[in-house]
């Protein structure tokens, strides 16, 4: 059986003013009252081995609500609970450190994923296990549908007989120009950020990769405290490791990947355009969440779960509505909103 890995110690900033510091996006209830981490969970439950349960990697600031939610999904697990966050390639270095044992079969996810068909998920994930049993790590990819700057490429090797393809090339966050090109060769998929493999594989290709990132790792976690479901690795060792995420660290350099891809629907929900796709549009193109109303208008996305907002006579627009702060943008250049933070934080 799996024992699944959910990194939830993202900061969400793309989907501010809703994600904040406190409440990053995998903890908003985001989609029918629920969160994505609460999703995610449900997603994973099929596949647990329900005695080793799930482990989560995050912040200690939010340890009650992943701990809540590990619950709410009938699961058991322990939590690390990073004193620094330094990225995907650390966090998931210290879950294989901490697996029940050296063969044991990771299942990677992110935390603020939306993938609705819970059964094609689970067929992707235990079709791919025994290219993963056999020592390779397994991705899993989405056929692009625009050139996103955002995702990582997978460009597609040779297939494997088990439905799954070798990797030729692993191409992460390419610039716009890149991305068309890549597109173009009909050849690609998008790395969708889930990964299969043995803990054992994984520190290998570690230690092979990022033998600094793998060091600090595994003296902070021969340091940690353990209280009940919660796992503190030593702090000192993590505030100088090295930040990086496992595509740069480790994807794009490791020769024994294989990615299964998936034909089920996926949305990262990295953006608020991403969001809006989520919501069915009205016959004016409007799509509505909460009290939000569109007279006159076309193409906007309303988030209004507090009080009315009214969109008169504008079109394209994202209008998101929080009690202490609203969000207007065109929906085209919705991804500035990464501006944002770091903008308000200048300004104190
Ligand atoms: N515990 C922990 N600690 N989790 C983290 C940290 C950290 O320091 N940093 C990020 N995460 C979690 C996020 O909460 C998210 O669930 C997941 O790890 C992936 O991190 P992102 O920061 O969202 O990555 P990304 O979206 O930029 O890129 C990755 O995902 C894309 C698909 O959504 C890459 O794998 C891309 O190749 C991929 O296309
Ligand atoms: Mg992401």
């Amino acid at each position: 059986m799996i024992q699944p890995v959910i990194l939830c110690g993202g900061s969400g900033t793309r989907l501010w003013p809703l994600s904040r510091k406190a409440l990053p996006k995998q903890f908003v209830p985001l989609i029918q009252g629920k969160s994505l981490l609460a999703l995610t969970l449900e997603r994973v439950a099929p596949l647990t081995d329900r005695a080793s349960g799930v482990m989560c990697v995050g912040s200690e600031d939010h340890r009650f609500l992943v701990r809540e939610a590990i619950g709410d999904a009938g699961l058991v697990g322990s939590v690390i609970l990073e004193p620094f966050a330094r990225n995907t390639a650390a966090a998931m270095a210290m879950a294989a450190l901490k697996a029940p044992c050296v063969d044991q079969l990771l299942l990677f996810c992110p935390s603020d994923h939306h993938i609705p068909d819970v059964a094609a998920f689970a067929a992707m994930v235990r079709g791919a296990m025994p290219c993963a049993r056999q020592g390779r790590i397994v991705t899993f990819g989405v056929m692009p549908t625009f050139p996103s700057t955002g995702y990582g490429y997978i460009d597609k090797g040779q297939a494997r007989d088990d439905g799954g393809h070798a990797v030729g090339r692993f191409i992460e966050k390419p610039a716009s120009e890149k991305a068309q090109q890549l597109l173009l060769t009909g050849n690609v998929l998008w790395n969708a950020g889930i990964f299969l493999c043995r803990a054992d594989n994984l520190l290998a290709a570690l230690a092979q990769h990022a033998p600094d990132i793998l060091a600090s790792c595994r003296e902070a976690m021969m340091g940690a405290a353990i209280d009940c479901e919660f796992v503190r690795p030593a702090a000192d060792p993590l505030e100088t490791c090295r930040s990086e995420s496992i595509d740069y660290a480790v994807m794009e350099r490791h020769g024994d990947v294989a990615v299964f891809p998936f034909a089920g629907a996926w949305s990262d929900v990295g953006s608020w355009n991403a969001v809006a796709e989520m919501c069915p549009p009205d016959e004016q193109g409007n799509r509505i969440e909460g009290q939000g109303v569109a007279i006159n208008a076309n193409n906007n996305f309303v988030h209004a779960p507090n009080r009315c907002v009214v969109a008169l006579g504008v079109d394209d627009l994202v209008i998101v509505d929080t009690p202490d702060a609203v969000l207007v943008a065109r929906r085209e250049g919705a991804e500035q909103v990464q501006l944002v933070v770091p903008e308000l934080e200048k300004r104190g």
